[in-house]
């Protein structure tokens, strides 16, 4: 190879702190994440100060933030070769938020279909934190010049705002901010919910066996599993109107490798019984290794201080730059 490698993309996630993530959450995203920062410029951080547009007890948020920094590492993700990091510790992002808001419209933030939906959700406490959230999401994206960000359906709104605001910014004054692009990844399973698998696997669901937490037991896992919903004609294959069983194939491929035709080759006149029990050892062998390295530094809470305040210290370096940049440009009296 010559010694002028290709620049790599910069690519950027984020996840809040809210919850411990679900086997849904796994195989859809954080899995991805640990595959693509090999070959990407990678940043990954805890979104928490997106998780105060929710009111959040003091105690549990400190300690939910520093669990969700221990997963980060868990999944496979090193922060010698990519920048992990806690959005709080950069105050960059604040103060970029801040500057964003001043560059988006009140009708187009008024748009977002998540401000809708939530504000309807958390009736009483409708904080103008929650409407400017797609301003702090866009200061997120900017101050790292993102090429990439892999988002979800529930995001993609938040990201078309963020390139809108960038365009604007950049029109306005002169080419600041690199146009962030959504991050079109090899495509994980969606994960469906174990008791009702028309609707996504979620952890806010009120029923315990509908969800797998990345961080569930092995004897939970296959509980849950024993106990998903399935249908009644007792044949392990892909088809139209076997959700139940459509779904166990998608989590059982994603975590063997093999295809829908070897599943069902494989399940050829077995029953739901041993195609359940299999899905679960697959899913217990595919969450061993996270758990493992969890657990391993989870009591370790020097190592995630520093490994937090190192990846604090080079996410700064980068954001200041972009931050400094643009206040310049604005006008601000810089001393
Ligand atoms: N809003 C995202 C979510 O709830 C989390 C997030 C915050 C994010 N800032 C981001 C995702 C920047 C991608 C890029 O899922």
């Amino acid at each position: 190879m010559e010694n002028t490698p290709e620049k790599k993309s910069r690519v950027l996630s984020m996840i809040q702190p809210t919850s411990v993530p679900t086997l849904g959450n796994y195989l859809g995203a954080l899995k991805n994440w640990a595959a693509m920062s090999s070959d990407n410029d990678c940043l990954f951080a805890v979104a928490d100060l997106h998780a105060i547009t929710v009111r959040q007890e003091p105690a549990k948020l400190r300690r939910q933030s520093l669990e969700m920094y221990a997963l980060l590492l868990a999944i496979g993700l090193d922060p010698e070769e990519s920048v992990i990091f806690v959005q709080s510790h950069v105050p960059a992002h604040s103060q970029m938020a801040w500057l964003l808001n001043c560059y988006t419209q009140f009708g187009e933030a008024a748009r977002m279909t998540q401000f809708k939906e939530k504000s309807l959700k958390h009736a009483d406490n409708v904080n103008v934190g929650l409407f400017s959230y797609p301003t702090l999401m866009a200061a997120d994206i900017l101050l790292y010049q993102t090429d990439f960000v892999p988002v979800g359906a529930d995001q993609k709104q938040h990201l078309e705002i963020a390139r809108d605001i960038a365009e604007r910014f950049n029109g306005a004054y002169s080419p600041t901010f690199t146009v962030p692009e959504p991050y079109i990844g090899k495509t994980g399973a969606r994960v469906m919910s174990l008791q009702d698998p028309t609707k996504k696997m979620s952890k806010s669901d009120p029923n315990p066996k509908a969800s797998v937490s990345v961080l569930d037991t092995p004897d939970e896992i296959m509980k849950k599993f024993k106990s998903a919903v399935t249908d009644s004609e007792a044949v392990v294959r892909y088809a139209d109107g076997k959700d139940g069983i459509n779904n166990l194939m998608g989590i059982y491929s994603c975590c063997t490798g093999l295809d829908f035709d070897a599943i069902e080759k494989e399940f050829d006149g077995k029953g739901y019984g041993d195609f359940k029990k299999a899905v679960a050892e697959s899913v217990i062998a595919e969450l061993k290794p996270v758990q493992d390295r969890y657990n391993e530094i989870i009591g370790d809470k020097k190592f995630l201080e520093k490994c937090a305040a190192e990846g604090a210290q080079k996410a700064s370096y980068l954001a200041g730059k972009t931050l400094n940049k643009a206040m310049k440009k604005i006008g601000f009296w810089q001393i």
